[in-house]
C-alpha cells in the first residue's frame, strides 16, 4: 500500500470522552412538508438521512409533540426539502415555532409548491425536494424514526450537475454543527479515489 496515506503524519490522536449525546454530528439540514385534513405544515429536522438505496428510502426522526408528527401519523406521508445556505434563517424559524396555530410558510416567506406524489407542499426556495410515503415507523424513545418511500425527486435545473449529480457549489447545502449553521467548505475529494492508489477496482 505504498503512497497511501489516510491522515496526516503525526496528526493528534488524542480522544476527548463525550457524554452521550446526539449533538454532535454535523450534517445537513432539512424542512420537512406534511399534509392531513386540510391543514399543511413545514418543521426543520436535522435527524434525517438515507436509510435504504434499493428500494430508495430515506428517514427522519420527529419528536411525538411536533404537528408534524401528527400530520405524518394521520397522512402516511411527507417531503424532504434541503434548502441552500442563503435560507438559513428561514430554517431557524420552522425549528422555533409550531406550525399548530401558525401558518410557518408565510411566518418565513416560503411558497408552497405542488409535489406530484403526496398532498404535502414542497418548499419551492429548496432546491431539492424529496417525496415520500412512509414505509415503517420505529418508535425508539422521545423520538418516532419514519422510512419513507422516495416516491419522487425534484431539484433545481440550476443545481442540477455532471451525471445527474447535485452541484454542490450552486446547491450551497445548509449543515447544522452543534447548534450552529454552517455552510458546506470544499471539495476534498473523488468518489472511490483512493481505489486506484490501492490498485483496486471500486
Ligand atoms: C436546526 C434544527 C433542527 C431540528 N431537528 C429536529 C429533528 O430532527 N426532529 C424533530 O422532531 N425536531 C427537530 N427540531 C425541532 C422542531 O423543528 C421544532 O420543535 C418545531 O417547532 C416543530 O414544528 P411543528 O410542531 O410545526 O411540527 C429542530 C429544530 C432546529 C432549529
Amino acid at each position: 500500500m505504498a503512497g497511501f496515506h489516510p491522515v496526516v503524519e503525526g496528526e493528534d490522536m488524542e480522544k476527548i470522552v463525550k457524554k452521550a449525546s446526539t449533538l454532535f454530528l454535523p450534517k445537513p439540514v432539512a424542512l420537512i412538508t406534511t399534509s392531513h385534513g386540510g391543514r399543511d405544515n413545514v418543521m426543520t429536522a436535522a435527524w434525517v438521512n438515507v436509510a435504504c438505496m434499493e428500494p430508495p428510502q430515506v428517514a427522519v426522526a420527529v419528536r411525538e409533540s411536533r404537528f408534524t408528527h401528527e400530520l405524518i401519523k394521520g397522512s402516511g406521508e411527507f417531503v424532504v426539502n434541503l434548502p441552500s445556505r442563503d435560507l438559513w434563517r428561514a430554517v431557524d424559524l420552522c425549528g422555533m415555532v409550531s406550525g399548530r396555530n401558525r401558518d410557518k410558510f408565510r411566518l418565513a416567506g416560503l411558497t408552497r409548491g405542488e409535489a406530484r406524489e403526496v398532498c404535502a407542499p414542497l418548499v419551492a426556495e429548496c432546491p431539492l425536494n424529496i417525496e415520500c410515503r412512509v414505509s415503517a415507523e420505529l418508535p425508539l424513545g422521545s423520538h418516532t424514526l419514519f422510512v419513507g418511500l422516495v416516491l419522487a425527486v425534484h431539484l433545481s435545473a440550476a443545481c442540477e450537475g455532471e451525471r445527474g449529480a447535485v452541484d454542490v457549489e450552486a446547491f450551497q447545502p445548509l449543515v447544522l454543527n452543534h447548534r450552529e449553521y454552517w455552510d458546506m467548505g470544499r471539495r476534498l475529494g473523488r468518489f472511490g479515489e483512493t481505489a486506484s492508489e490501492l490498485e483496486v477496482v471500486p
